[in-house]
């Protein structure tokens, strides 16, 4: 049978990393995952026991394609709460999770052929994504010194219809600050390209707020999500915030392609936005790993990172020890049964030459598993 040659993406290396730690426990061996980017915990508990209640009196049928009105009203409210901004709830769209809204967002702001700018390291389906929908990913190699976040410089000359960021990001935990986010929208607004803002991280900051693009204009699409702060990954439902004057054009598209996100999803998602204590309790079990990470990565002999602001993850240099993080990282989960993802799922330039751990699990498993990285780098004279 035929294929497409837009369908030809690359396959996103953790869920590879993660099919192989899988495989290894299949055999009967016991894996640490720091591999995955998702909680180790449940949907908060009160969120569960309202979808139980409500299950036996719903039919939980299909809902209108925009989301459960309650929960769009109540991710407006939240805006207000974190960054005291004023969001008309008409504007925010309940989505199959943010990847669900990446599909609505690009394909209601760019044309076959439009070109839309990512930073380097970023979330690797950005650019699949993009691909699929025939659009070209400009890969933008951001530097150290902007702790790997684009600037306006580095797309200034550059002919792109969009840019795509994402504060706090996945690999690096870095946040763009209200300058930088200030001035990467100038940039944008100067040259007519379109902002987008991936803001799934919020929530799980350790120094200061992140900055959401709405309090800087209202030009511009926000993107959210259940699946980390609020511990929901496979429950499958996000949102977006978008102009007034693009909702109806989100609603039709929305209408065509999902109908709606899951109904039973959307109910555990508007109970677990009040589920203010065992969210908290997430964030206090994130803090310790961050902490046992700082302390137990550079006696592994990994030396080379700067610590997240926000999400749970380490991005880490170990140039010194391989050209090759994939076979690395096969290395490491072969012989110290640690998973972990290759820098190359995130920068397919630099990636080779780097790692990235996550700290989503449990503070034990976390404890355990940078002894045994640690052990497995003394044996390799790496530490
Ligand atoms: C930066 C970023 N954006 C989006 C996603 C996709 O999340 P969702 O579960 O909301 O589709 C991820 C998942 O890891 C991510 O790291």
């Amino acid at each position: 049978m035929r294929n497409s040659r837009r369908g030809m993406v690359d396959p996103f290396i953790v869920m590879d990393v993660m099919e192989a730690a899988r495989q290894a426990e299949a055999d009967g061996r016991h894996i640490i995952h720091m591999e995955v980017g998702q909680p180790g915990t449940a949907a908060p508990e009160g969120a569960r026991r309202k979808l139980s209640e409500d299950m036996q009196s719903d039919a939980m049928g299909y809902t209108v394609a925009l989301g459960i009105p309650e929960l769009r009203a109540r991710i407006s409210k939240l805006y207000g709460e974190w960054y005291n901004v004023d969001l008309d709830p008409a504007r925010v769209i309940v989505t199959p999770g943010s990847s669900g809204a990446f599909l609505l967002a690009f394909t209601a702001l760019f044309n076959a052929g439009d070109k839309v700018a990512i930073g380097a390291p970023g979330y690797p389906s950005y650019r699949q994504i993009l691909k699929a929908l025939s659009l070209e990913p400009v890969d933008l190699q951001t530097s150290d010194a902007n702790r790997l976040q684009p600037v306006p410089s580095d797309f200034a000359e550059m002919d792109v219809q969009g840019l795509m960021v994402a504060s706090p990001a996945n690999p690096t935990g870095t946040m763009l600050d209200k300058p930088a986010m200030s001035a990467l929208i100038e940039a944008c607004a100067a040259k007519g390209a379109a902002f987008i803002s991936d803001e799934i991280y919020h929530g799980i900051e350790y120094e200061a707020k992140a900055v959401t693009a709405l309090e800087i204009t209202d030009e511009c699409y926000v993107i959210n999500s259940f699946s980390k702060y609020f511990s929901m990954t496979g429950w499958r439902v996000g949102w977006m915030v978008v102009p007034e004057d693009h909702v109806r054009m989100i609603e039709r598209l929305a209408q065509n392609m999902f109908i709606c996100a899951p109904h039973a999803s959307q109910t555990v998602a508007l109970a677990a936005m009040d589920c203010h204590e065992e969210l908290q309790a997430n964030m206090e079990v994130y803090k310790t790993n961050r902490n046992l990470m700082i302390e137990g990565l550079p006696k592994a002999g990994f030396t080379r990172f700067a610590p997240p602001d926000g999400a749970f993850y380490f991005y880490v240099d170990v140039r010194q020890f391989t050209n090759d993080s994939r076979a690395f990282a096969r290395e490491i989960l072969d012989e110290a049964g640690v998973a972990v993802t290759p820098g190359l799922d995130f920068d397919p330039v630099r990636g080779a030459g780097t790692l990235r751990f996550s700290y989503a699990r449990s503070s034990a498993d976390i404890a355990e598993g940078l002894e045994r990285l640690k052990r497995f780098m003394v044996k390799r004279g790496f530490a």
